[in-house]
């Protein structure tokens, strides 16, 4: 498909209705990692309702970054990190809101701050699940770098994880999860490379509650272009099922346009590095009244092939263009057409680079039910990120099962001499794959559960050395004898057959 060039027009047939949408955060998770003075705030900026990281992450060490790089940061989301000396991979697991889209916005902040007085920039990795997302370096101290993907997951589990590649303790600064929808972003992952309101003066910045999906709008401007504007609200879109997540009214409102009115317009894109496909999303609307007697017309070229002619954009609608291509870089030319009056003009731009996710994961059933487990009995094993993914950081105790497609099984949980106490969880129940379960020696009570009998692959049971009392399940003991399992529960004093 080299040299192949996609494009497409999406725009709004019918409603001309603009909705109302209520902006709140029940969409959002908001973490400010590191937070300990308090368990929550509301920013004064965004109005954005951040929390502690202190309840979801039980590894990392909370710093405060140095007063000298707190005075000269206005975010407050970056005064404090988690740090992780310890362990060579930690990870965050964030879990979906029940009901809720499975395509996901992640961004994550970092901030070094000298946090730890070593005046010593770290290096690490960053994975999304059993995914590599990227490698962090930092210029400085007070450089804020952040990543940001759109991707639809496989589950409602979303795992970012740190890795320490041995050159300085990993940390992160905020953690951020926005749930979408109805949306122009069609492809499976899309890691973002810029984001720009062409019309947005120099130091400004569009996000919630301007934004209800909290993009991150930053100025692009050259001495080439001038700013345009209109006080008018601009259609955002939407379908029958909902709002499109088009930019903004804010954003289309205003537009970059040539300041001398005779020019083209250029921009051009570098990511830095050898990216693989890049998806450049280019929006326009019509934001001045034009006249009988004016026209506004272009043509797109994006890397010296025409992506779209006589484009004339509608007043105070938005639509859309979208570039694929699988070039490096962009170089993009909006050239008015012999009939135009006006110059071209441009309200923002998107700029995406393909991420090809393995998204291999665990079945999530599976990771209910272990979630839940480790939970019931408070287990402070190293469990972090997803249980079986990737394999070299497989749960400890924990084995299962890789069939070759991207979902994995637990089929094997070794809970031996683990100090358990409280009854068989009942979320064993749920690992509906497993074969083979050690529970032996710990101090676990109550009756052994007869749904042990109905795991149909269970192969191998243990329970010796517990507390437990009763008989045993009876079907259990009819598969010990027909050889279909083996079963073992001596040293329980209270257990009889
Ligand atoms: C917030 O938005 C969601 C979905 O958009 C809606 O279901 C919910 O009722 C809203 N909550 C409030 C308090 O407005
Ligand atoms: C830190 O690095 C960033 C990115 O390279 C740069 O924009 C900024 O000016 C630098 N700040 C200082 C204080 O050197
Ligand atoms: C809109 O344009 C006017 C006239 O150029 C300018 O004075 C004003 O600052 C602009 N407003 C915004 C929000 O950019
Ligand atoms: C990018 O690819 C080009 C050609 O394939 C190669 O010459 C160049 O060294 C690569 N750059 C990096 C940073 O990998
Ligand atoms: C368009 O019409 C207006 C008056 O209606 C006139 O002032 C203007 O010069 C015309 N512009 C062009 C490009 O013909
Ligand atoms: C677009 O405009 C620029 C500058 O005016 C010009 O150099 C370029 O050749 C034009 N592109 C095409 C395909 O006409
Ligand atoms: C994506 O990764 C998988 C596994 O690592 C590989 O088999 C596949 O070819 C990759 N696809 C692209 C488009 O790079
Ligand atoms: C997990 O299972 C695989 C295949 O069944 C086996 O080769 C491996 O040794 C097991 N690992 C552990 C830690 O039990
Ligand atoms: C189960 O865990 C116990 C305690 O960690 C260990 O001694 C035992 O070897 C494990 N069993 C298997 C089959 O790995
Ligand atoms: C063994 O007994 C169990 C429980 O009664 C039964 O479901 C299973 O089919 C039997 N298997 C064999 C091989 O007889």
């Amino acid at each position: 498909m080299a040299g192949h060039v996609l494009f497409a027009i999406f725009q709004l047939a019918s409603t001309l209705v603009v909705l109302v949408q209520s902006q709140n955060q029940s969409r959002f998770i908001s973490i400010d990692c590191g937070l300990v003075d308090q368990p929550s705030y509301t920013d004064e900026t965004t109005s954005i309702y951040y929390t502690s990281d202190a309840n979801i992450i039980s590894t990392g060490i909370s710093h405060s970054i140095s007063s000298k790089h707190k005075t000269q940061t206005p975010k407050r989301q970056l005064w404090t990190v988690r740090s992780f000396p310890e362990g060579e991979r930690n990870c965050y697991t964030l879990t979906a809101p029940q009901g809720s889209s499975r395509k996901f916005l992640v961004r994550a902040m970092f901030m070094y701050g000298n946090y730890d007085g070593e005046n010593s920039l770290p290096k690490f990795d960053i994975y999304l699940g059993a995914d590599w997302w990227d490698t962090l370096v930092f210029q400085n101290a007070s450089e804020i770098v952040t990543k940001e993907i759109i991707y639809a997951a496989s589950s409602d589990f979303v795992h970012v994880c740190l890795l320490n590649t041995n050159t300085g303790a990993p940390f992160i600064s905020v953690l951020e999860l926005r749930f979408l929808d109805y949306d122009v972003y069609l492809f499976s992952s899309l890691d973002l490379l810029a984001r720009h309101d062409l019309g947005l003066l120099d130091g400004e910045l569009v996000r919630f509650p301007d934004d209800a999906y909290d993009r991150i709008w930053t100025p692009y401007n050259t001495k080439d272009w001038k700013q345009i504007n209109t006080s008018l609200p601009v259609d955002q879109g939407s379908t029958s099922s909902g709002l499109m997540n088009y930019p903004p009214s804010i954003v289309m409102r205003s537009a970059a346009t040539p300041a001398n009115a005779g020019n083209n317009m250029e921009f051009n894109f570098l990511p830095g590095y050898n990216a693989s496909t890049l998806y450049a999303y280019m929006y326009f609307a019509e934001i001045q009244k034009l006249q009988e007697n004016q026209t506004r017309q272009f043509d797109i070229f994006v890397n010296g092939g025409l992506l779209s002619a006589d484009i004339s954009p509608f007043y105070l609608r938005t639509i859309y263009y979208l570039a694929v291509k699988p070039e490096p870089w962009l170089n993009i030319w909006l050239n008015r057409t012999e009939r135009s009056t006006l110059p071209p003009l441009c309200n923002a731009i998107e700029i995406y680079v393909e991420k090809n996710l393995s998204q291999t994961q665990t079945q999530e059933t599976d990771v209910d039910a272990i979630m839940n487990i480790k939970s019931f009995y408070g287990i402070k094993r190293n469990w972090q990120g997803d249980p079986c993914t990737p394999q070299a950081y497989l749960w400890d105790g924990l084995n299962c099962s890789y069939d070759g497609s991207g979902t994995r099984r637990i089929t094997s949980l070794n809970l031996s001499s683990g100090g358990l106490t409280r009854n068989i969880a009942p979320d064993i129940y749920n690992l509906k794959s497993i074969e083979y379960l050690d529970l032996s020696d710990n101090n676990l009570v109550g009756e052994v559960p007869s749904f042990l009998a109905q795991l149909q692959f269970l192969k191998v049971l243990d329970l010796e050395d517990n507390k437990l009392s009763g008989t045993i399940p009876s079907e259990l003991i009819e598969k010990s004898k027909n050889g279909t399992l083996k079963l073992s529960f001596g040293g329980n004093p209270n257990l009889s057959m």
